[in-house]
C-alpha cells in the first residue's frame, strides 16, 4: 500500500482537457440524461433496503434533494442517521415530518426515526468510532460531469488568472478532484481498517443542484422532466453503494488487486470506470496534498486517525480517543 505521497506539484503540466476527451465527456453526459431511466428500468423505486438497526450513517447536505431522500430512507430502514447540515432548523422540521408520516403508516415504525442533527464538524468523532469498530463505507456523491472537468495544477482555485472561472468549470473540476482525492484515500486506508471508499454518480436528478449552473443547463433540466430522475430515483445508486454487499465485495476486490483508482458506481447501480483524466495518479496526489494542506492536516492524517491519535488542524481541534 502507498504511504501518503508528498507532491508539491504535478510534474507534467497539461494545459487543458483534450478536445476528444471533452467531447467524449459531453457525449456520455447527454446519453445519461436521455437514457438513464431506460438503463435503470430493472431497478425498483425506492430501492429496497435491509434492516439497518445498529448502523450509524452520517449524511451531509441532507436538508434537500438526494441527501434528504437518503437520510429519510436510511432512518426508515432503522439506521441511526446523523444529519450533517448547515440549516439545523430545517433539519428538525424534516425529522418531525418524517416521524409524523411514519406514525400514520405504522406505530411500530415510529421509533425508527432516530436522527441526530449536527452542524459542521461535530460529527467527526462519531465517523471515526463507527468506521473503526465496524465495516465502514465512505460514499462520495459524484457526477458524470467529472468527465468534462479538468484540474489545472497551475491554477487549482482559479485565482492565478490562468483559468477563467465559470460555474460549469468549477463544478466539473470539483467532481473530478473529488475522484482524484479518493483515488489516494482508497489506497491510503489499509485493508485491515475495513473501511472502503466509493464514488457514485446519482444520475441527472430534478433537485436544486442546477441553481448555480449555466442558464442553458437550468433550462434543459426544466424542459426534460420526463427524462430526469426524481430525488428518490437518484438516491438509489448512492444507497446501493452505501448498503449493498455487492459493492463491499467489489471494493475489497479492487483493493486486493491494488487497483489504483477509487471504486465507482454508475446511476444504474452498475460499477464503472471513471474518465481517463480521473485516473491521472500524479494529479490525484497533487489534489490530495493540496486538500490536506488546505485543511491543515498532517500528511499522515489517515494513519494518525486510524491509530486513535489526536490531530491538530486549521479549523478546530479534532481529538479522537
Ligand atoms: N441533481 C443532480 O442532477 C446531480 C447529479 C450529479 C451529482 N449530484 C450531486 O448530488 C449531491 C446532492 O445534490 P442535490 O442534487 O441533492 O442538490 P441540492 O438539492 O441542492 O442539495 C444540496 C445539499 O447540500 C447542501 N449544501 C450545499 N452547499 C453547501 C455548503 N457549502 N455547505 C454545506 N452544505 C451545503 C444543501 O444545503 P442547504 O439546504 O442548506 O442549501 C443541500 O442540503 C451534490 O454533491 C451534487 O453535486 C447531483
Amino acid at each position: 500500500m502507498d504511504s501518503v505521497p508528498s507532491f508539491s506539484a504535478a510534474k507534467e503540466e497539461k494545459p487543458q482537457l483534450g478536445w476528444f476527451e471533452w467531447l467524449k465527456g459531453w457525449y456520455r453526459l447527454v446519453l445519461e440524461t436521455f437514457f438513464e431511466k431506460y438503463w435503470s428500468r430493472h431497478l425498483p423505486n425506492p430501492l429496497p433496503l435491509p434492516p439497518l438497526n445498529g448502523i450509524t450513517s452520517i449524511v451531509t447536505g441532507s436538508t434537500s434533494g438526494i441527501g434528504l431522500e437518503i437520510a429519510r430512507q436510511l432512518a426508515e430502514a432503522g439506521a441511526h442517521v446523523v444529519m450533517a447540515v448547515r440549516n439545523t432548523e430545517l433539519a428538525h422540521k424534516l425529522v418531525q415530518k418524517w416521524q409524523t408520516e411514519l406514525q400514520n403508516i405504522s406505530s411500530t415504525k415510529f421509533t425508527r426515526i432516530r436522527s441526530k442533527i449536527c452542524k459542521h464538524m461535530e460529527f467527526q468523532k462519531q465517523t471515526f468510532e463507527y468506521s473503526y469498530q465496524q465495516r465502514g463505507r465512505i460514499v462520495n456523491v459524484n457526477s458524470l460531469m467529472h468527465a468534462i472537468g479538468f484540474v489545472d495544477t497551475r491554477d487549482l482555485n482559479f485565482d492565478k488568472g490562468i483559468n477563467h472561472f465559470t460555474s460549469l468549470r468549477g463544478y466539473s473540476r470539483s467532481k473530478l478532484a473529488q475522484i482524484m482525492f479518493n483515488n489516494v484515500l482508497h489506497r491510503t486506508i489499509p485493508k485491515s481498517a475495513k473501511i472502503n471508499v466509493v464514488c457514485v454518480d446519482p444520475g441527472s436528478v430534478r433537485t436544486n443542484v442546477v441553481r448555480d449552473l449555466p442558464r442553458i443547463i437550468q433550462i434543459a433540466f426544466q424542459a426534460l422532466p420526463k427524462f430526469l430522475y426524481t430525488a428518490q430515483e437518484g438516491s438509489r445508486s448512492v444507497l446501493y453503494a452505501a448498503v449493498y454487499n455487492e459493492i463491499w465485495e467489489y471494493c475489497e476486490k479492487l483493493k486486493a488487486e491494488e487497483w489504483l483508482v477509487c471504486p465507482y458506481v454508475a446511476c444504474n447501480c452498475k460499477t464503472m470506470i471513471p474518465s481517463n483524466e480521473a485516473q491521472n495518479l500524479e494529479v490525484s496526489r497533487f489534489v490530495w496534498k493540496a486538500t490536506v494542506d488546505t485543511v491543515g492536516f498532517p500528511n499522515d492524517a489517515v494513519d494518525l486517525l486510524l491509530s486513535g491519535k489526536e490531530i491538530q488542524w486549521q479549523y478546530s481541534d479534532l481529538v479522537v480517543n
